[in-house]
């Protein structure tokens, strides 16, 4: 990233940040701006209360729009991702569409052009899914675009019902492809999962050679992301060694709380955390200084082993390109072949960059880095996690055992796709 790109991007941040202070009553007008009222459909962390900041990844074409999404204490960043196409601008994969949200829409809009398309890349996830809607009624002159197989739970109602707005939605690849010009879009399924279907939709933006993905691929950083800077309660809980400490603010916690938040993203449960037995819990909980919303009342049912950080080491993979240990061991894990044939797609494209929804973007790209991945997963079931995946692994195996999901293997054998 050049310096000039690295300075336009602070600008954009420092801009953001001054706007947010998370200490102020929730009818201030700064947080009317920060307003998510749909949130009850969806119950994430921060809830109604959704800060964005807006990054211009490459001036000019590529633009990040970051929010932060959690259970409980356990937060990451969502990204929608703004890129220039003939005549405007699209929106891929949008996020919650707050007033300052909207605000700095628009201000890309009065320089670039209009918004022309809006796209859910995603079958699946719902919380791409949720706040396409009301991004669509903001702009009623896009046109929306969705993945193939969409559903929602626990009713599967159609996507008029759901909001989608029937006369200018259009299903990705089976009604065509939005600025085949300048984006070439690939798909990762759709996979029946059982519980639902599986696919994603990843776009290829020629002009500034980024590769913008949703789940499928990401790249993780023990950096803590800027926005957990301007609020950093969520870090500060889980950087402690017991419930009786209370929230501290430095600069290294902040970081442990990052690098700890990294491991129960992906992982759930990672083996390295140990859950302390219910009495020193409520034990802890009495300690003073600790009866406030933000230290969750001195709930704190985590210990993590001393050899949380190696955990840490062997996860982030040098910040390199990966599929996410979740969708692996999850979603994939008798499906390969179908995520092989996608990252081979991905690897003959001449991208420069990755864009993720989630976690660290943007992902410089050598030629062969996308190669690399597909060679890595061809390779089999991941072994550098093996110690840290227990629980994922044996989520997969009870739920095969339950019936609600299939154990059949799929026929990517010997280190190639076999159709
Ligand atoms: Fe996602």
């Amino acid at each position: 990233m050049s310096l000039q790109i690295r300075e336009e991007a602070r600008l954009d941040i420092e801009a953001a940040a001054r706007s947010f202070n998370p200490t102020e009553p929730l009818d201030s007008p700064s947080r009317r701006q920060q307003n998510w009222p749909w949130w009850p459909l969806l119950p994430l962390y921060p809830y109604g209360n959704r800060c964005t900041i807006r990054r211009a990844l490459i001036p000019g074409h590529v633009w990040s729009f970051e929010q932060l999404q959690g259970i409980f204490h356990v937060v990451v960043p969502i990204r929608m991702v703004v890129v220039s196409v003939p005549g405007g601008l699209l929106a891929y994969a949008p996020v919650a569409p707050t007033r300052t949200c909207l605000a700095l829409m628009r201000e890309l809009e009065a320089i670039h052009g209009p918004l022309l398309a809006i796209v859910l890349p995603s079958s699946s996830g719902l919380e791409h899914k949720l706040p396409v809607p009301a991004f669509a009624r903001a702009f009623p002159g896009a046109a929306v675009w969705v993945t193939p197989k969409q559903w929602s739970f626990p009713l599967n109602l159609p996507l008029r019902t759901l909001g989608f707005p029937a006369g200018r939605t259009r299903v990705l690849f089976e009604q065509g492809l939005p600025f085949p010009t300048v984006l070439d879009w690939q798909r990762l399924g759709p996979i029946d999962i059982e519980l639902g279907w599986f696919c994603e939709a990843s776009c290829f933006h020629r002009p500034s050679g980024s590769l913008l993905v949703t789940d499928g691929l990401i790249a993780l950083d023990d950096v803590l992301p800027e926005l957990l800077n301007a609020d950093p309660t969520a870090v500060l809980f889980h950087a402690r060694e017991s419930g009786r400490e209370p929230l501290r603010d430095t600069p290294e916690r902040r970081r442990r709380g990052w690098q700890r938040l990294l491991l129960l993203s992906l992982y759930l449960r990672p083996d390295c955390l140990e859950l302390p037995p219910l009495s020193s819990c409520l034990g802890d909980a009495l300690a003073p200084g600790l009866r406030n919303r933000r230290s969750y009342f001195g709930l704190y049912p985590f210990r993590w082993r001393d050899d949380w950080q190696d955990c840490v080491h062997r996860v982030v993979r040098g910040g390199t390109p990966q599929v996410a240990p979740i969708l692996e061991r999850l979603v994939f894990p008798r499906r390969r072949a179908a995520m092989a044939h996608w990252l081979a797609a991905l690897a003959d494209l001449p991208a420069t960059q990755l864009v993720p929804c989630h976690f660290r973007a943007p992902v410089p790209l050598a030629k062969d880095s996308l190669r690399q991945v597909l060679e890595n997963w061809c390779r089999g079931p991941r072994q550098d996690d093996a110690s840290i995946s227990g629980f994922l692994q044996r989520l997969d195996r009870t739920l095969v055992a339950a019936g609600l999901v299939s154990g059949e293997e799929d026929v990517l054998l010997g280190g190639r796709v076999v159709d």
